[in-house]
């Protein structure tokens, strides 16, 4: 029996994997702020907006279950919005849960050996990255915060190295989840949504099938990157890794700063 630690395994994706690695005898430890209906789930509730609160999460996952065997970054909060949103600790929201808490769990949390991290986002599109306005304050647009938030998650995923664990970034393109039909607030670009999810959208159980399949496939690279079932190409300037180590850096300062507050 694997442990196995899914953020946002309330709704759409991470439930479906959720219910996947249940089915499979595992232990699934659920993070996300309300509590889901999966039988056997370990459902701990949190806002992982807050760097507080996911130094929270690990500390009582370390004591209660150890060190885990996996760890699956899907919490995320689609809905459009007009401003940006500050939290309690002075980050904007996006920034703060797409991309800061998936760089404190994958650096911070206890794995075993030959474990694995599978953050799911969009690598393979290539959009900017503002290093000057890392958190997209200014100009705030929900879809472009989303967009950079990915970004990071590229860096984040292409300069991980610790040892024994793999990591695994995965694109699932469009899906018909809950979260996203809550993308765009503009009623056209909703009905738009609705005719792409009809045409190219794939349901959540396609998708787990094909992260089942990706995820043994991989299992020998210590980072590859996947749209739907088909490799990214790693020499993409979107992993360069020069720009990783500069985000880490600007990274470790926001850190230090939250934790002064
Ligand atoms: N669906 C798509 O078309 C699509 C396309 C490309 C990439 N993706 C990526 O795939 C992943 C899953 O997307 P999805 O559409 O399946 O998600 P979803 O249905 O919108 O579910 C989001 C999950 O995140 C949790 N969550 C939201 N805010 C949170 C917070 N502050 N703290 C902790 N948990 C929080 C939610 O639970 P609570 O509300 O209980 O907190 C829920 O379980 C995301 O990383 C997304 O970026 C999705």
């Amino acid at each position: 029996m694997k442990t196995l630690l899914i953020t946002g395994g309330t709704s759409g994706i991470g439930e479906g994997l959720a219910k996947y690695y249940l089915a499979a005898g595992n232990r699934v430890i659920i993070v996300s702020r309300n509590k889901g209906d999966l039988h056997n789930a370990i459902y701990l509730q949190a806002d992982l907006s807050l760097a507080s609160e996911n130094y929270r999460i690990i500390e009582n996952i370390q004591r209660t279950y150890g060190a885990i065997d996996g760890l699956i970054l899907c919490a995320v909060l689609q809905t459009a919005r007009k401003d940006a949103l500050i939290t309690q600790e002075g980050l904007e929201f996006t920034f703060a849960l797409q991309y800061l808490s998936r760089y404190i769990l994958s650096n911070q949390l206890a794995f075993n050996d030959d474990s694995f991290i599978l953050n799911v986002a969009t690598p393979g599109i290539n959009s900017p990255i503002n290093f000057d306005d890392l958190e997209y304050r200014r100009k705030f647009n929900s879809v472009k915060a989303n967009a950079n938030a990915n970004r990071l998650n590229d860096l984040l995923g292409a300069g991980f190295k610790r040892k024994g664990v793999r990591y695994i970034l995965y694109n699932p393109m469009a899906v018909r989840t809950t979260g996203a039909r809550s993308v765009f607030a503009n009623p056209l670009m909703r009905i738009f949504l609705r005719v792409v999810h009809r045409l190219v959208g794939h349901e959540v159980d396609e998708i787990v099938n094909r992260i089942v399949k990706v995820l043994q496939e991989s299992s020998s690279q210590s980072f590859s990157a996947y749209r739907l079932s088909k490799p990214v190409d790693l020499s993409m300037k979107t992993f360069d890794p020069q720009r990783g180590k500069h985000l880490e850096k600007i990274t470790k300062k926001v850190l230090s700063n939250v934790r002064e507050l």
